[in-house]
């Protein structure tokens, strides 16, 4: 039902932007060229989830070595409207989870804002714990 995105094809361009939408109302279409970048990066790892076929769900991981070890994060969870509720999400996460582990971190880190109800069960059932520590931005936009 998981799997790796290995190819920017129209399937796959298609599948996020009818579910990027669903995540962030902010987020610009993804193009070909970007989702070509992401699917080729070294650092990232595309999961894609199939329902009888179709893709119905996504999530990110990120590895990256920094002196101080190498570092994880997931980022852009999301499970189509009409799929949710059946396990996807955790298979999702689960099957990042075993990614990371066998990239030699030794933890994984993800944000995530306070109304995502739905996402803060998955995750936490999934073994994740709230950690204490700032989170900054810094906008390039006003
Ligand atoms: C978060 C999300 C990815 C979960 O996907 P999913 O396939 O439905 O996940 P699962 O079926 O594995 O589990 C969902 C859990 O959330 C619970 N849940 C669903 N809606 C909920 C709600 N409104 N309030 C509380 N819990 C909720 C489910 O009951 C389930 O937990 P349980 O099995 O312990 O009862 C999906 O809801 C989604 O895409 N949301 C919009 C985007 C988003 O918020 N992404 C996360 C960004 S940090």
């Amino acid at each position: 039902m998981i799997e790796i995105a290995r190819a920017a094809n129209p399937e796959l361009l298609e599948a996020l932007n009818r579910l990027i939408p669903q995540l962030s109302s902010s987020a610009e279409a993804l193009t070909a060229e970007a989702l070509e970048a992401i699917v080729d990066s070294p650092s990232c790892t595309l999961f894609i989830a199939r329902h009888e076929g179709h893709i119905v769900g996504t999530l990110t991981l990120v590895c990256f070595a920094i002196p101080t070890g190498t570092r994880a994060w997931i980022e852009d969870v999301v499970v189509d409207d009409a799929a949710r509720g059946a396990g996807i999400g955790d298979a999702l996460v689960a099957t990042a989870l075993d990614h990371a582990r066998q990239s030699g971190t030794r933890n994984v880190d993800l944000t995530s804002r306070s109304s995502r109800v739905a996402a803060h069960r998955l995750y936490e059932r999934a073994g994740f714990q709230i950690r204490e520590t700032n989170v900054y931005r810094f906008s390039f936009e006003s």
